[in-house]
This record gives C-alpha cells, sequence and structure tokens, in this order.
C-alpha cells in the first residue's frame, strides 16, 4: 500500500513513518518538499541504522497526496482547514485523521468544533465522496519512535465506509503488536478524539509513563 502523510514532518507523522514504512510504502508530505527529504532521509538512516528495511520517501503535500492511496492528515486542527483548501485530488483516496482537538489548561480539555469531532468537522471540509477514517489518535508519537519497544495497544477505527475501514484496519495491524478495532462510524469519532486529553490527564495527575489503552 502507498501511504501519503501530509504533515508527515511532525512528532506523530515521522512516529507513524517510521513503523509503517517498514511494511508500506511512505511518502512523507510537507509545505516544503526539502523538509520532508530531511525527514524521510532521518527516517531512513534511523531504520537502516537498526538494521530495519523500509520504503520512504519526501516531498510537498500535494504529491503525497497525489502517489499515495491511504492520505493521514497529521496536522494540528488548527491548520487543517487551511492545508485541505490548498490540496486537490483527495476525493479518490481513503483519508485517515488522528486529529484530537484538545487545549492545555490546568488539565487537557477536549475542544471539539461545533460538528462535534474533528473528523465530522474534516469530512465537511473533503470533497463529496472522500473516504474519511480515523486512525492512530490514541497513541502518542514518542511511543511511535521508540522503535525498540512492542506498541501494545488498542487504535480504535470510526469511519462510514466499511471497505475503507477494512483498508485502515489492515494498515494498523500491519504494525506489530498493535490491534485496531472497529469504533464504528465517523459520528462516534467524537469519543476516540477525547480520549487522548482523558490519558494524558491519567499520565499527568498519576505521574504515569506510556499510558494507552487496550480492550479485553
Ligand atoms: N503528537 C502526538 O503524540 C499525537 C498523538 C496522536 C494524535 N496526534 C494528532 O496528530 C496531529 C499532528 O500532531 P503533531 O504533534 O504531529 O503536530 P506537529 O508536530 O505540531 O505538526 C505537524 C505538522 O504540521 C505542519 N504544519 C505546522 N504548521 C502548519 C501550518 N500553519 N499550515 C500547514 N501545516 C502546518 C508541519 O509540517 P510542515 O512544516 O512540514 O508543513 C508539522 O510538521 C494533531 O492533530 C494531533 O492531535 C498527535
Amino acid at each position: 500500500m502507498k501511504v501519503g502523510i501530509v504533515g508527515g514532518t511532525g512528532d506523530i507523522g515521522e512516529g507513524i513513518a517510521m513503523r509503517l514504512s517498514q511494511h508500506h510504502e511512505v511518502i512523507i508530505g510537507s509545505r516544503e518538499a526539502e523538509k520532508a527529504v530531511t525527514s524521510s532521509e532521518e527516517c531512513y538512516r534511523t531504520l537502516t541504522d537498526m538494521g530495519l528495511s523500509c520504503t520512504i520517501s519526501g516531498v510537498s503535500n500535494q504529491e503525497a497526496v497525489d502517489r499515495g492511496e491511504v492520505i493521514i492528515l497529521a496536522l494540528p486542527f488548527k491548520h487543517v482547514e487551511s492545508t485541505l483548501s490548498s490540496l486537490h485530488g483527495l476525493e479518490h483516496k481513503i483519508v485517515v485523521s488522528p486529529v484530537n482537538p484538545m487545549e492545555k489548561r490546568d488539565y487537557f480539555v477536549y475542544t471539539p468544533p461545533p460538528e462535534g469531532s474533528a473528523a465530522l468537522y474534516i469530512k465537511k471540509k473533503l470533497p463529496a465522496g472522500t473516504r474519511l477514517c480515523t486512525a492512530f489518535n490514541t497513541v502518542a508519537a514518542n511511543k511511535w519512535k521508540a522503535l525498540t519497544e512492542d506498541l501494545e495497544f488498542a487504535i480504535p477505527v470510526c469511519g462510514d465506509n466499511p471497505a475503507a475501514k477494512e483498508t485502515v484496519m489492515t494498515l494498523v495491524n500491519c504494525i506489530p503488536h498493535i490491534r485496531a478495532y472497529d469504533a464504528g462510524p465517523l459520528a462516534a469519532s467524537c469519543m476516540v478524539e477525547c480520549l487522548t486529553p482523558l490519558l494524558l490527564n491519567i499520565a499527568r495527575f498519576n505521574r504515569l509513563r506510556d499510558v494507552g489503552i487496550q480492550f479485553r
């Protein structure tokens, strides 16, 4: 599978890229192609230094969309609208949102837009017919990047198109120990997005590291 990551130079983008590129072709996107090239070269070097093979390259966000079959929107919520309005061709793709709108006050607070979740907002901004799913919302970037550690976490996946959801769950499940769970339609995505501020609050108030979710 070819996976394009819009905003792939960021924390979660690079982390996911390093895991997925061992199993699929990953195309890191950026507003600046050169920045994406540097990011992809760093990921490549990190992986190959560990004896791990990978397929990874860096390009502009638009080229990542053009070349990818599945497109991950690895962007802060506040930059989603401007980025989506600068891109074309997403209607032919499966688009994945890991986006969690939240704010750090005295504690972490889920701050969804009036649509009810970032995913429902993104759906409105995408061309009609785009197959949108949520995934990768609940595992922190530092965990994706800790390549010697097994990721024993659950990843809930929401979406309205069964075939697209199946594709995204298969993609998630290529990462050893991670398990994707069908978390229902896109309308249920608020319940997934708000897990991250909950996990951050639990980590903070209980002085824990590596807080994540599993379903048993
Ligand atoms: N970090 C985590 O642990 C984590 C975990 C789960 C989910 N998430 C979600 O994943 C998303 C990305 O998080 P992140 O921590 O990876 O974010 P980030 O590192 O702050 O930013 C990601 C990328 O966004 C691009 N960007 C920055 N400003 C922009 C602008 N004005 N316009 C367009 N693009 C801009 C940058 O790429 P270029 O400069 O290369 O264009 C940047 O590398 C968020 O919605 C977050 O809620 C994060």
